[in-house]
């Protein structure tokens, strides 16, 4: 193996350092449960206070339910991010292709919140695929977002020069500047063929997951790899009548809650990290409100029924 640079070795340790505070300021909530990840900061009338993590096959904690910023730009991206951790939400959601970084970083930093509470993820782009265009694709979203670590990457569609960017995230990841790996839109095939090459393997998938796409053998096959699914359009971006669907409506009615928090109490209740997008304030606060319920295994069983099992985005295949 390659000897590490004196600087590489600092970096390493600087980024070591920075997780373990990390990791302690997670332990810190009032709550004493490893499994929280929140702050004092969103301690406001109506914020949530922390929200449970998963634990990526890294040992990195992420949120279990995030925040969305697709279609977020300019100011609009700007104040909705803000809005978002203002409320509770730790998990940010952006990518290269939205054209958003600067707005989820001007709102990252309106915020207020410290680096080490949040959990930011972006992706690069298919045309920005192989070694040397997606390390520097990693630098311009660093320069955009005003960070100096992501903590987690991915390549957002398996296209293009998968093994060239893989190798590139790999580099970054040992280097200390990227905190866990993964991948969007992978099958199976996809999975296998990476792995065959692969030195670190995925410790996410985010893919298309919701009450009418449930994606039920992804599900199956990711745990078998070890691999976190990630739900993209959570709410199907309410197409298909997500919002007034009466089968969900009939389950919210139970317990009080609306479509939108039946599905996000469903993803969490699979295991699945969601990533829900809003405009609104009052949405975000709703997204989030969705840890005091449970679906009970008719609810599930019920909620099943509705998936058609293809995608509800198919321009975007
Ligand atoms: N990796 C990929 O290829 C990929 C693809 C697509 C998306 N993504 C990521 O996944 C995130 C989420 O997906 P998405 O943005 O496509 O769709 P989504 O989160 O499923 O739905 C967003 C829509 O739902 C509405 N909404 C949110 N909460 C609501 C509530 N409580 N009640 C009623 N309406 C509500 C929003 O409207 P309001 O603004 O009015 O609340 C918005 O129109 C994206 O933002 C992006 O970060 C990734």
């Amino acid at each position: 193996m390659k000897r590490k640079t004196q600087a590489e070795r600092i970096r390493r340790r600087e980024f070591i350092h920075r997780s373990a505070t990390f990791a302690a300021g997670t332990l810190l909530l009032g709550s004493g449960s490893p499994e929280l990840f929140g702050t004092a900061n969103s301690k406001r009338p109506g914020a949530i206070t922390s929200i449970e993590t998963i634990t990526l096959n890294n040992g990195i904690k992420m949120p279990i339910l995030g925040f969305g910023t697709v279609y977020l730009n300019d100011d609009l991206g700007v104040r909705c991010v803000a809005d978002a951790i203002s409320v509770g939400y730790r998990l940010i959601d952006t990518a290269t292709v939205y054209g958003n970084e600067a707005s989820v970083g001007g709102g990252i930093k309106k915020s207020g919140i410290n680096r080490e509470e949040l959990f930011v993820t972006s992706k690069v782009w298919v045309d920005d695929s192989g070694y040397e265009k997606a390390k520097k694709a990693f630098q311009t979203s660093l320069d955009k977002l005003g960070l100096d670590y992501l903590d987690l990457y991915l390549i957002h569609r398996p296209r293009g020069d998968v093994q060239g960017s893989w190798k590139a995230m790999e580099d970054l990841y040992n280097e200390g500047r990227i905190r866990a790996i993964g991948v969007s839109n992978f099958e199976s095939n996809h999975l296998d063929e990476l792995m065959s090459y692969a030195n670190i393997k995925p410790a996410v998938n985010q893919i298309e997951t919701h009450a009418f796409f449930q994606q039920e053998n992804a599900n199956i096959a990711l745990k078998q790899y070890g691999i976190q699914q990630e739900a993209w359009s959570p709410l199907a971006q309410g197409r298909n009548g997500h919002f007034t669907n009466e089968t969900l409506a009939a389950i919210g009615k139970k317990y009080n809650k609306n479509n939108a928090q039946v599905s996000l109490r469903w993803h969490y209740q699979r295991g699945i990290v969601a990533i829900p997008r809003s405009s609104q304030k009052a949405h975000m606060l709703e997204n989030l409100n969705i840890f005091d319920f449970e679906l009970d295994e008719s609810d599930m069983h019920t909620i099943a029924s509705l998936d058609l099992n293809i995608t509800q985005f198919p321009e975007w295949e």
